[in-house]
């Protein structure tokens, strides 16, 4: 056999070996051994020493040739098993988009949040500011600057947790009135303040009271406000919270602070009117106390009660969510039991 028949017997064997390798490992070797230094071609190429001078460069060319053959058939085979291992691994990883997700479980903020942020929004609107007052408060603030002294009867309903003498748990949002007003600087405009927190109370253990409650105080300061601007604005607050066609009614009652006091009671939103028992067959829910701020609560502030007056309210989210929704446990607002608060959900 001469040299050309050999390296064509050499390149039909290895064209059908390489293209049955699977493993680009396997190829990398194939490649070694075929076309190193110890290879096949490099014996053939050595073995032309002993040739003629005239056929040297035929059979050179030729095993050149060989040679281009062979890297060409180990370079398309590698292309090809890259190939393969690429559509192996994107098989692998397809993901079938038609199938069901995993559901997002979404909360929902706590009901009394909810109506805390409506009512913000909605005396935001009105032009008041929110003010953020202290839950530890001093018996000075919650009681003393309130016309509410040492030995008034006003503080049995309210008796607390007390840190000591001095320190108490707010009993009342109404401690946020003197410190709002002290700082008020009323030549740069009146006051209308909005102050929504916790207060606490001893727990009278019944369905509709809690150790731990809500309220929202409202105050309004300015020369000339009347009754009628108290009885306006809580007219547009019970009809955005209870429905448009409310009515308010104001009963005397009595507050240390304010002076006439009022309770204020919203038509059923129920029954319209009529009786039901959501209004106990009166007609009437109450809904909060207010009044025109007494004169001694803005001479303690130091604001001249000759020349400032105003109105303040009180109003209890608590309530405002259990009449709403027909809640009649106030407890199960600080429970924390899901089932009861993702009744609320609130969309959006
Ligand atoms: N602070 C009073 C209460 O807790 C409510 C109230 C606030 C009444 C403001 C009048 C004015 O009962």
């Amino acid at each position: 056999m001469d040299l050309q028949d050999k390296l064509q017997a050499l390149l039909k064997e290895n064209q059908k070996k390489i293209e049955e390798t699977k493993e680009l490992d396997d190829l990398d070797k194939i490649r070694v051994n075929l076309l190193g230094k110890k290879g096949p071609i490099t014996q053939v190429l050595r073995g032309m020493r002993d040739l003629d001078a005239t056929e040297r460069p035929k059979v050179g060319a030729f095993a050149n040739s060989i040679r281009d053959e062979l890297n060409a058939a180990l370079d398309e085979q590698r292309e090809t098993l890259r190939r393969e291992r690429v559509a192996r691994k994107l098989a692998k990883e397809t993901v079938d988009v038609t199938m069901p997700g995993t559901p997002v479980r979404l909360g929902t903020p706590h009901i009394l949040q909810q109506i805390i942020d409506d009512l913000s929004d909605f005396f935001l609107g009105m032009g008041y500011q929110i003010v953020d007052s202290y839950e530890v408060e001093q018996d000075h603030y919650n009681f003393e600057m309130l016309n509410i002294p040492a030995d008034h009867p006003a503080r049995d309903m309210q008796d607390t947790f007390y840190l000591n003498k001095e320190l108490l748990m707010r009993t009342q949002t109404s401690a946020a009135q003197s410190r709002t007003l002290e700082k008020h600087d009323f030549s740069k405009g009146p006051l209308k303040m909005i102050s929504p927190g916790r207060v606490y109370r001893r727990d009278t253990d019944d369905a509709t009271h809690s150790h731990q409650f809500h309220q929202m105080e409202g105050l309004v300061i300015d020369k000339n406000i009347t009754m009628a601007d108290l009885k306006g604005t809580l007219l547009a607050m019970a009809q955005h919270v209870f429905g448009a066609d409310r009515e308010i009614r104001l009963r005397p009652s009595y507050f240390p602070f304010t002076e006439p006091s009022v309770e204020v009671d919203v038509s059923c939103f129920r029954c319209g009117g009529k009786g039901c028992s959501v209004c106990k067959y009166s007609g009437w829910i109450e809904v909060l106390g207010a009044g025109m701020v007494h004169p001694n609560v803005l001479t303690y502030a130091g604001v001249d009660a000759d020349v400032y007056g105003g109105f303040a309210f009180g109003l209890g989210p608590d309530r405002f969510a259990m009449l709403k929704y027909g809640v009649d446990d106030i407890r199960s607002f600080y429970t924390d039991d899901v089932r009861f608060l993702e009744q609320f959900h609130k969309e959006g």
